[in-house]
């Protein structure tokens, strides 16, 4: 078959910029602070559970939406974290559903609710898949910049981008790259626009657990309204270092999960078997995990950032996520993708850019104004504190 004749759907697709950082970071024996996998292993008690499960041959399908068990403890979770009105009872079984990862919740809820011709409105830096599952969905992006240093969302210049085909606003928060949270304001004018234009919401939420210095995650969960018309997506992955296990979810009102499901079941049918068994068991024995969560990565952070704090990169604020942004604007005048190759081949650590995250639209005015990289911060102190000696050279 040749290019001439097969005519991709994804024409600007490539490599993503995670698998070429890291392949990168291989061919150089570099640090790699690039892709956002925990160096840490699963915890001990869910490592058993997992082993249990596949030699006590839990090994089959299991029920589409996810198992009961797992849809109930998530159930719980949610409530616990985010209803405090104890008359909002969560319904599990008919509003949770258990996907491979948020990839496939993310694919899934753009299918359930982009139409051929619609507009989704999206907010750069904006993480990958994002783009592809909304086109291949038939709908188009509307990309909102938001602008170092705060990533702050400009919500009125969100209100001028809808028109009458927009059907979908997408968030995340706490946001990968830039580690910014939304607050109580930006979901309550969210919710004003939702309802006022009749618009659909997909928030992704995976890094829901992983917030600092005390700041609260603003979940659309805890806006009944606004979850009314909205899908929420998260991922066990980075809540149990687990990201090679693929599985997460989505939680949405009835109606829009009856139409989730009948997408899911051909997608994938259900979601691998053991892995929920395991963390069905998790969930209930070490509900603590969830809450320690958050100190545990802000004392990464912390060890990161202060490491850095004699370097000429400029750290900006990282307030949730396992990311953090620096500035290099005093090291090198390389824009970012250059920057980041020659940080792995030259200096041995390995970043991820900003500007992939951006539309090509916004590309040109990004590379004049910023010259920012992400850094990850999963991983042991050692590896930390290595990776901020090199830096500190430079
Ligand atoms: C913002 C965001 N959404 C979704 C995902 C995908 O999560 P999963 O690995 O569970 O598919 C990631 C993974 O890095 C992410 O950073």
């Amino acid at each position: 078959m040749t290019d001439s004749i097969f005519k991709s759907k994804l024409p600007n697709v490539g490599t993503s910029i995670f698998t070429k950082m890291s392949l990168l970071a291989n061919q150089y024996g570099a640090i790699n602070l690039s892709q956002g996998f925990p160096e840490f292993d699963v915890p001990d008690y869910l490592k058993s559970r997992i082993n249990e499960a596949i030699v006590g041959g839990k090994n089959q399908y299991c029920p589409s939406m996810g198992l009961p068990d797992l849809l109930h403890e998530i159930g719980a979770l949610v409530q616990r974290c985010y209803i405090e009105n104890e008359t909002r009872k969560m319904d599990a079984l008919h509003s949770v559903t258990v996907t491979s990862g948020a990839t496939e919740a993310l694919w899934v809820a753009f299918q359930t609710i982009v139409r051929p011709g619609d507009e989704v409105i999206v907010f750069d830096p904006a993480y990958d898949s994002y783009e592809p599952a909304i086109e291949l969905a038939g709908g188009r992006c509307r990309h909102v910049a938001m602008s170092a240093p705060d990533y702050a969302i400009d919500w009125n210049v969100v209100e001028n981008t809808i028109n009458h085909q927009t059907r979908a606003i997408v968030i995340n928060t706490p946001h990968n790259p830039t580690g910014t949270l939304l607050v109580q304001s930006d979901m309550e004018i969210l919710q004003k626009l939702v309802l006022k234009h009749d618009l659909y919401v997909i928030s992704d939420e995976v890094y829901e657990h992983i917030t600092f210095d005390g700041l609260r995650h603003e979940s659309v969960l805890r806006y009944p309204e606004l979850f009314m018309r909205s899908m929420v997506i998260s991922s066990f992955g980075k809540t149990f270092h687990c990201t090679g296990w693929k599985l997460g979810y989505c939680v949405a009102p009835k109606a829009l999960t009856d139409e989730f499901r009948k997408i899911h079941q051909y997608v994938t049918f259900c979601s691998f078997t053991p892995a929920q068994f395991a963390i069905a068991q998790m969930l209930k024995a070490h509900p603590q995990h969830m809450d320690e969560l958050s100190g545990f990565y802000q004392q990464k952070r912390d060890v990161l950032v202060s490491a850095l704090q004699d370097s000429r990169f400029e750290v900006l604020p990282s307030k949730g996520t396992y990311f953090v942004l620096v500035d290099y604007s005093e090291i090198s005048d390389l824009n970012d993708v250059e920057f980041c190759h020659w940080l792995t081949k030259e200096i041995g650590v390995a970043a991820i850019p900003l500007s992939p995250f951006y539309q090509a639209d916004l590309l040109n005015e990004y590379h004049q104004k910023h010259k920012i990289v992400r850094l990850c911060f999963a991983k042991h102190d050692e590896t930390l504190l290595k990776a901020a000696e090199l830096l500190c050279q430079l």
